[in-house]
Formats: C-alpha cells, sequence, structure tokens
C-alpha cells in the first residue's frame, strides 16, 4: 500500500491505463477486461486489475490535472513497478482538420509549467511519447479506421483559461488539442526509465465551440481505449 493506492504488492500490473476519470475506468474495465478485480479505492480514485487478450492490465484514475496525475503516476512506478502506462482521456481540438470525436496519439506535450519545473528549472525539457507505443498505436488506430491524429498536444494547468492568446499560439504552432495531464507523465517515464503515451478522444472544440454529446461518448472513448490496448501489447 502507498499512501494514496490501497492495492498489495502484485495488485497492479505491469501495464496501466490511465483515464482521468475514476468512473471511467470501471467502465473501461467492465467493457473490455475479464477477470476484473477493484484493487483500490483510496479517496474514490478507483483501480480495477484484469485480463484483456491473455494480458495482465490495470485501468486506475489519475484526476484531473498534473499534480495529481503525479502522484498516481509516482506511486505506480517507483512502488508498483509499472512499466507500460498508457494516459486515456479527453481533449479539446485546436486544429480545423481535427474533428470533434476524432482521436489524438500525443508525441510530445507542451506546457506552461509542469510538476518537474522545479527539477529541470532553466531547461525547457521536451516531454515525449514512447516511440514503440506511438507506432503501434498509430498502427491500431489505421487498422481500426479511427480518425486520427498524430502530434503534439499541449498540457494546461487550466481548464477555464482566460489567457486565449496562449491558445491562439499553440494552434499557431500545430498543437492539435488541449489536455491537463499528459506532459507530466511523460516527464516521469523518462526520469523512471518507463514507456509512456497519451491518446485522447476529442470532446470538444476550441475554435468552433462544438461539444461531443453525452450519448456519443461511450463509442468514442470505445475506440480510444482499444488502441491504447493494442498499442499496450503489440
Ligand atoms: N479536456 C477536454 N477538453 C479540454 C479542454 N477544452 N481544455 C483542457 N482540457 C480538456
Amino acid at each position: 500500500m502507498t499512501v494514496h493506492i490501497g492495492a498489495k504488492p502484485g495488485d497492479i500490473a505491469e501495464t496501466v491505463l490511465l483515464p482521468g476519470d475514476p468512473y471511467r475506468a470501471k467502465w473501461a474495465a467492465e467493457t473490455f477486461l475479464t477477470d476484473v478485480k477493484l484493487v483500490n479505492e483510496v479517496r474514490g480514485m478507483l483501480g480495477f486489475t484484469g485480463m484483456w487478450n491473455g494480458n495482465r492490465v490495470t485501468i486506475h484514475g489519475s484526476g484531473m490535472g498534473m499534480p495529481s496525475l503525479s502522484i498516481y503516476a509516482n506511486e505506480l512506478m517507483k512502488d508498483y513497478g509499472a512499466q507500460t502506462l498508457i494516459r486515456i482521456g479527453s481533449c479539446g481540438g485546436m486544429q480545423d482538420s481535427v474533428k470533434v470525436r476524432d482521436v489524438i496519439i500525443a508525441m510530445t506535450a507542451t506546457s506552461l509549467s509542469t510538476p518537474s519545473r522545479g527539477i529541470f528549472k532553466e531547461i525547457n525539457f521536451a516531454p515525449c511519447a514512447d516511440y514503440g507505443l506511438l507506432r503501434a498505436a498509430a498502427d491500431a488506430a489505421t487498422a481500426k479506421g479511427t480518425p486520427t491524429h498524430v502530434g503534439g498536444i499541449y498540457s494546461s494547468d487550466v481548464f477555464y483559461d482566460e489567457r486565449p492568446d496562449l491558445n491562439e499560439q499553440m494552434t499557431r504552432h500545430g498543437i492539435l488539442g488541449v489536455e491537463m495531464e499528459a506532459a507530466e507523465l511523460y516527464n516521469l517515464a523518462a526520469r523512471h526509465g518507463r514507456r509512456a503515451l497519451a491518446v485522447l478522444t476529442v470532446s470538444d472544440h476550441l475554435l468552433t465551440g462544438e461539444a461531443l454529446p453525452s450519448e456519443d461518448r461511450e463509442k468514442s472513448f470505445g475506440d480510444m481505449v482499444e488502441i491504447a490496448l493494442q498499442a499496450a501489447f503489440a
């Protein structure tokens, strides 16, 4: 057990999918895994371990924002030995070519700051995905026929951003979408020698104002979970 995870040693698989929302972790585990066991519920942050195609997988909530993700990713990597960590979550589209429901596979994650700022100090470290996972996810998305974009994303600290100029600069520089967790996941994976990737579904759009109706979410999010699972075990 750690401060924030009540799982026993061995309860957590080497491969962990990290949705922000603990209820999405429950839904994904019940939908895609067999032999599912609840392994954490400390503070309501649900984690489940089960089997997918003969492979052991944990699906564990990360919470919203990099400080929360940092707590869970640190404990999963350092205390439970997680080797492959894939964020599955939603993001806001930032390019005209990116549509609501599309999937984004995040090659890099730009940020204003991350919880690792204190370590990097004046260095602008470039957090990037594991290339093998990225390539496998892109192949899985192509095979599935899911409209998918591979490129840079923006990990923001602010959902209700009152500096629209920042988003404009991101769009101008080709950033595909905005979310709030991937940059620190990539930082931590680099630091601890683990594999990390973020596979995201576009749930809303900053340029058009469009948002995915709640009844459409499951199908769109399901494609993302399958792409992440296929990439993890490719
Ligand atoms: N996650 C989903 N949509 C988002 C947005 N518009 N900004 C930040 N994170 C998000």
